[in-house]
């Protein structure tokens, strides 16, 4: 770096504070190359804010194996392997400048520097998800994000459209009850579980699969605020996470958390327990299969630069490695396609894995030139396969590479859903009995005031049956706080009846 103040091509300036004039007081002259390169610059400074979970904060980190035989992915597999992290957490439908303490599901999306290439782990603080088919994502975010004519969050209309959508989307209703719950306004980002969300796939060495999902577990437990707390957190200070991730780490209080995994057959059916393991809808309680540990993350230092790091950063569910697949699961599908599609645009084109912390900090050797903001200057001819002149990227044997497990796909084209996925109530009910009294008046009192944002009774009368769904004496309780009746002739939960070993259990993951 030069000593000296230069412009961009590196001449030596004088003076940046006086643009070139005809006179000391005539017009500003065309030819002041530095006053259009410095203002041309800044006015292109800011980048699309993420389309969601645009708020966020992050850190680097390390995560340590504990060794595993379920997968050959080498960075969980081989005890005490060290890989270098990258964490963003987030909310998820605040701009940018918006508060951390919001009432929200929170973003935790984990990118591991593998040997074997870049792994993303791209996951929430909610173990389910408001939608089953990723084609009802626009719709959701359309619902709950700030409104085209007025772009204010939280505005009554906003909060009509929100309890519309998921009123009518009963599909939505377990993860509203953990939004509803403390759950959605968490102490800070350190105290926070995380979850893959999906059903993922692990395959050992000798081709032997299992079916997991993906466990954060904070070591100093799971924490929240109340809401009289976020309230004022957001008003005093709106940056409560964020400042909270970054003294923590400069204190030297590193925040961690084990990762681990519920483990579940892969015999064939894609259900465990009468649960429909592709529906994101549903979990699988601790207590049908307990979390085995896999390793341990440490958050250890703070970006250098939040525009460089944080901002940049682009998570894919599709970056995985040897030993971890996807599953069918509907939602899972479609996040496979969106995240790259929305960074082509968000990051400029195609080649933001060329940035500093996107890049893998193993070595690459892919065919792709050329393209917006191209930084490698490749050599030679351009390359093509088969290719019997210039052979300098063989490929490697299937054992060593990134391969799929072989499995039959076949049925009718069509739109339709499983049957078991119209079971909309059993999960939320047994989430909200899992929670003490005082944990349940916390979700009486969030729907009372969330709901009393409302502009239009039909809504709120809507929501009121699906509460009296899950538990008609929390829709009572509501209903008299709103003022209103709960809707008559409304069954209690078990229209889909449960499953027999889901009926003996009455608790979630993780304390809250
Ligand atoms: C961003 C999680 C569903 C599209 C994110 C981020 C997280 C996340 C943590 C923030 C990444 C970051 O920090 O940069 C999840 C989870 C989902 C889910 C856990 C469901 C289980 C979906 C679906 C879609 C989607 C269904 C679309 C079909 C996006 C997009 C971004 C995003 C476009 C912005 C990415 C970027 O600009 O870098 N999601 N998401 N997500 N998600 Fe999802």
């Amino acid at each position: 770096m030069s000593e000296y103040l230069t412009t961009s091509q590196g001449v030596r300036l004088p003076d940046t504070d006086h643009s070139l004039k005809a006179g000391r007081r005539g017009p500003t002259l065309m030819e002041d190359f530095h006053l259009r390169e410095k203002i041309t610059h800044f006015d292109h400074e800011r980048i699309p804010e993420r389309v969601v979970h645009a708020r966020g904060a992050a850190a680097h980190g390390v995560f340590v194996s504990y060794g595993t035989d379920l997968t050959r992915a080498r960075f969980l597999a081989e005890e005490g392997h060290e890989t270098e992290v990258f964490v963003r957490f987030s909310t998820v439908l605040g701009s940018r400048g918006s508060a951390d303490t919001v009432r929200d599901t929170r973003g935790f999306a984990v990118k591991f520097y593998t040997d074997e290439g870049n792994m993303d782990l791209v996951g929430n603080n909610i173990p389910v998800f408001f939608i089953q088919d990723g084609i009802k994502f626009p719709d959701i975010i359309h619902a709950g994000k700030p409104h085209q004519d007025r772009e204010i969050p939280q505005a009554q209309s906003a909060h009509d459209t929100f309890w519309d959508f998921v009123s009518l989307h009963t599909e939505a209703t377990h993860h509203v009850f953990w939004n509803m719950s403390d759950r959605g306004i968490p102490r800070s980002y350190r105290t926070m579980e995380g979850f893959g969300v999906h059903t993922f796939r692990l395959r050992d060495a000798e081709g032997n699969t299992h079916l997991v999902k993906f466990h954060w577990k904070p070591v100093s437990g799971v924490h929240s605020l109340v809401w009289e707390e976020a309230q004022i957190a957001a008003g005093v200070d709106p940056d409560f996470h964020r400042r909270d991730l970054a003294d923590s780490i400069d204190a030297g209080a590193f925040p961690e958390w084990e990762l681990g995994v519920q483990v579940l057959p892969d015999d064939g059916t894609e259900t465990f327990a009468g649960i429909d393991l592709l529906d994101p809808t549903k979990l699988v309680p601790e207590e049908l299969a307990p979390v085995v540990k896999l390793g341990r993350l440490t958050l250890n230092r703070n970006p250098t630069n939040y525009f460089a790091e944080t901002e940049q950063v682009a998570f894919h569910t599709g970056n995985l490695v040897p030993g971890i697949e996807v599953t069918n699961d509907p939602l899972m599908q479609a996040r496979l396609f969106s995240y790259l599609d929305t960074q082509l645009t968000r990051l400029g084109g195609p080649n933001f894995t060329q940035l500093p912390i996107n890049r893998p900090h193993c070595p690459v050797n892919d065919m792709f030139r050329e393209g917006m903001h191209q930084s490698e200057i490749h050599e030679g001819v351009t390359p093509y396969k088969p290719n019997g002149l210039d052979d300098d990227r063989p490929l490697v044997d299937e054992d060593d590479g990134y391969t799929q497990t072989p499995r039959l796909v076949e049925g009718e084209v069509g739109r339709g859903n499983p049957v078991s996925f119209d079971d909309h109530f059993t999960q939320a009910a047994l989430f909200y009995r899992s929670l003490t009294p005082v944990e349940q008046a916390h979700v009486a009192e969030a729907f009372t005031f969330e709901l009393g944002k409302c502009l239009e009774q039909t809504i709120k009368e809507r929501e009121l049956a699906v509460l009296a769904h899950v538990d008609p004496a929390l829709a009572s309780i509501v209903a008299e706080g709103l003022g209103l009746a709960v809707p008559g002739g409304i069954p209690a939960v078990g229209d889909v009846e449960p499953s027999p070993a889901l009926s003996q259990v009455v608790t979630v993951p993780g304390p809250i």
